[in-house]
């Protein structure tokens, strides 16, 4: 039997991506394994948000060539994100490499790997496809044994954020059907899914383009109208999407999770202008102040980017402003990275790598702090939490997750997965909580 080895970089997209590989590859005879010594194929899914990432990649190819050295019949491919921005070019660097495949060529893969297998012939396929042919190649999400499930509402991204590749890798935005989308969650509810979260560059933005098509705000009330599932959740908003209609879901559908991840990136108004995101601070204040309104409890997460150029000391300090007044869960912190092809690569940057470390590091600070006291609300209390499956130490214990999607990791019997159970928080961690089932269940 022929086996693959494939490792996933960057975002839920690619790890979806990844799965509809992994199916792909199965359909023409191949079998994962979990080392690439002994493959017969190895891929990459890769990701190009930040950092050097094409650097990374071609580093971490070079892994593979030893082994290819020893058996020339390996085929070594790379996709994703830095694969659809480098295309032909990764084949011209990389001599070993042989196969390269884009984002919207995903389908592509098992043809391709057939024609290497016979020819022994490289190739890179990354064409852009219409609307239309990626309508119809949206992956189905079939049933597995797992109680939570992603699902893909959209594709790609139109805003163009000044800093950001994704809209150059992943093309222009779609919105899937929501009668298909529906018919999908209601198949793994059957199969015993009992969370979904809708997954998107952009979600909020959905069907906005689509002629006919729900807002978000109906799609989230239409899902949640599934009899069977448990908890919704979605990511990811653009805070410019967010409508009054949506905000109003989170005070009236019993399934919607009070969390939501709205990445505000800075507090400054001149820099999210620069940034190209379509609101001001106090846009996005408002926007916070109405969800915690109709959802006191509601948790809220982002990402901010420290050191985009030309941020000053003063936009800074609006940053650690807003995300005091905020009081985030949690930050997904960044230092800019200037991204091939993207506005923000030609901007005038002054400020020093070591100034911009100071506040990263200062914000990262203010946020510890903020997200440990509001994690440690939850010591002592009883919470309800969705049973997934064995805990990931391996010790026996079983994990799952609040509503605030929180880890909890707890003793109990494996007939408990599945089922949302009370569960005491007796000890609060840096990013997870350690439980004992409540006396009750
Ligand atoms: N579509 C999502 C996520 C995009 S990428 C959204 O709009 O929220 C995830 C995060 O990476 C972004 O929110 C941003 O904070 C960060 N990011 C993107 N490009 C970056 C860059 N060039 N440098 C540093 N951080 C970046
Ligand atoms: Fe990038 Fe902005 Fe699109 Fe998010 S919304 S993927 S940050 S361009
Ligand atoms: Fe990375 Fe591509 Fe996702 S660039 S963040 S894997 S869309």
């Amino acid at each position: 039997m022929k086996t693959f080895y494939l490792e996933t970089f960057g975002c839920q997209m690619n790890v979806v991506d990844s799965e509809q590989i992994t199916a792909l590859l199965q359909g023409i005879g191949y079998q994962p394994i979990a080392t690439p010594d002994l493959a017969d194929l190895v891929l990459l899914n890769t990701c190009s948000v930040r950092d050097k990432a094409e650097r990374k990649v071609y580093g971490h190819l070079g892994r593979f060539k030893p082994i290819k050295d020893k058996r020339p019949e390996l085929i070594i491919g790379v996709g994703g994100c830095v694969a659809q921005q480098e295309g032909q070019r990764m084949l011209d660097t990389v001599s070993y490499l042989d196969l390269v495949f884009g984002t919207h060529n995903i389908h592509r893969l098992p043809e391709m790997v057939q024609h290497v297998e016979q020819t022994r012939q490289r190739a890179s396929e990354t064409d852009f496809l219409d609307r239309e042919t990626r309508l119809n190649l949206f992956p189905e999400r079939t049933a597995t044994e797992s109680v939570t499930r992603f699902v893909t509402i959209m594709q790609g991204c139109d805003n163009f954020c000044s800093y950001c590749i994704v809209p150059h890798v992943r093309g222009r935005e779609i919105s899937r059907p929501s009668a298909e989308i529906l018919g999908e969650i209601e198949g793994l509810v059957a199969s015993g899914v009992k969370e979904v979260t809708l997954l998107g560059q952009n979600v909020n933005s959905y069907g906005g383009k689509t002629q006919g098509e729900i807002s978000f705000a109906a799609l989230l009330q239409a899902v949640d109208g599934i009899p069977g599932l448990e908890r919704l959740r979605f990511a990811t908003s653009h805070p410019k999407d967010i409508t009054a209609e949506l905000i109003d879901c989170f005070g009236t559908l019993p399934s919607l999770c009070p969390q939501i991840h709205l990445p505000v990136q800075s507090g400054s108004d001149r820099i999210l202008s620069l940034m190209n995101r379509g609101y001001c601070a106090a846009d996005y204040l408002d926007k916070v102040k109405k969800l915690k309104a109709v959802c006191p409890d509601i948790r809220l997460t982002t990402d901010i980017i420290v050191g985009f150029p030309g941020e000053t000391e003063e936009d800074f300090q609006a940053t650690l402003d807003l995300v005091e007044q905020v009081g985030y869960a949690d930050a997904f912190t960044f230092l800019y990275s200037p991204r091939i092809e993207t506005a923000a690569a030609s901007m005038e940057d002054k400020t020093s790598a070591r100034q911009k470390q100071q506040r990263f590091d200062r914000l990262l600070k203010l946020q510890q702090r903020i997200s440990a006291d509001i994690w440690e609300q939850d010591a002592d209390s009883v919470l309800p939490v969705l049973v997934e499956g064995a805990s990931k130490q391996g010790d026996g214990q079983l994990f799952g997750r609040t509503a605030w999607n929180r880890i909890v990791n707890f003793s109990g019997e494996q007939k408990l997965i599945g089922r949302i159970v009370p569960v005491n928080i007796v000890k609060v961690l840096r990013n997870s909580h350690l439980g004992e089932l409540a006396d009750d269940s």
